[in-house]
């Protein structure tokens, strides 16, 4: 009989070892264990053979089969591994690279200086307290000590509603053009002493600039008792602007007209060496408010002041159009 199957494991296991890719291994596979292999060869000569060779050759065959099976296996088991290692080698991952950020939002500059000075104010005992954006022409105006026909209500141009809200109402409604509107609303309902203050939306209908818009944001202060005074107002308003610009500020008030207080102010301010600043109304509460509040106004002092928070806004951080503010340019508000 003609086989060595110790040589043929020897030339096998060789070749195996000298197999260096998975495409090499393949055709010493079939060479030796495929179909038309080597080992099936012997197998087939084993069958013609005589009862001696076929136990003695058969059983070395099957085990040559199995070792050589095994080595097989583990090798491309070894050669696929090294090539996964090799994909992820060469895969370059730069972990210094910044990834990407999520982004995320924000409150707008806006909503973010009505909470600082809604913070400030009730850290000195002042209420937040909110009115309608529609309201009647009763409190945003006739309460407020502005007769009918009177050019004071030309001071603030009115969007009118067409619609009356109700069938039976005497009263016309417009989108309030001041949040003054809710000093009467809330002293009807509270008795003083009063200390609020009333952030919210009102609607002016006039041309756009840059410091005009249709919509803008107040901020209405009113604080009512016996003895409230003027000193009283200069003192708030100085502890609430150094508590915002976070720096000293020095106020002044000249005179102003504003129907519904008297004497009536307009405030400016300025850092120290810096140019004055106009930034609100104020005023001593008239005695006409009181009096359409239902209030008996002997002996009842108080002041008001309304302020733009877009105003705020645009002395804080130098902004000098207050459009800017409503463009949603997020690159203009991602610096807040
Ligand atoms: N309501 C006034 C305005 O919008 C501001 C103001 C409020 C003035 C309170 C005096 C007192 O211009």
């Amino acid at each position: 009989m003609g086989y060595d199957i110790k040589q043929l494991k020897i030339e096998a296991k060789q070749e195996i070892e000298r197999a260096d890719d998975l495409k090499q291994m393949d055709l010493v596979y079939k060479k030796y264990l495929g179909k038309k292999g080597k080992i099936a060869e012997v197998f087939s000569f084993i069958k013609k053979a005589t009862p001696v060779e076929k136990k003695i050759l058969g059983k070395e065959v099957n085990i040559a089969k199995q070792e050589l099976e095994k080595m097989f296996a583990e090798k491309k088991k070894d050669k696929e591994r090294q090539l996964i290692d090799l994909a992820i080698s060469k895969e370059k991952i730069d972990i210094t690279r910044t990834g990407d950020k999520p982004k995320h939002g924000r409150l707008h500059p806006i909503t973010q200086v009505q909470r600082e000075c809604e913070d400030i104010f009730q850290s000195m005992g002042f209420e937040v307290v909110l009115g309608p954006e529609v309201d009647s022409e009763w409190y945003n105006f006739d309460a407020l000590n502005v007769p009918k026909d009177h050019p004071a209500r030309d001071m603030q141009d009115t969007f009118w509603l067409k619609q009356k809200i109700s069938e039976n109402s005497k009263n016309n409604f417009l989108p309030r053009t001041q949040t003054s509107a809710v000093q009467v609303r809330y002293m009807e309902k509270n008795n003083p002493p009063i200390k609020i203050i009333v952030p919210g939306r009102v609607f002016r209908n006039e041309a756009t600039d840059a410091s005009h818009e249709t919509q803008f944001n107040q901020i209405e202060g009113l604080m009512v008792g016996e003895d409230v005074s003027a000193a009283n107002f200069k003192a708030i308003m100085q502890e609430f602007l150094k508590r915002f610009f976070k720096t000293d500020i020095e106020i002044r008030l000249r005179p102003g007209y504003f129907p519904f207080t008297e004497p009536s102010f307009e405030m400016d301010a300025r850092q120290k060496g810096g140019d004055w600043l106009e930034l609100m109304g104020a005023g001593m509460v008239h005695p006409n408010v009181f009096k359409a509040a239902g209030y008996n106004a002997k002996g009842l002092q108080g002041f008001a002041f309304g302020v733009g928070l877009e105003r705020l806004a645009m002395v804080k951080y130098k902004v000098d159009d207050a459009r800017l503010f409503y463009q949603n340019d997020l690159r203009f508000l991602k610096q807040f």
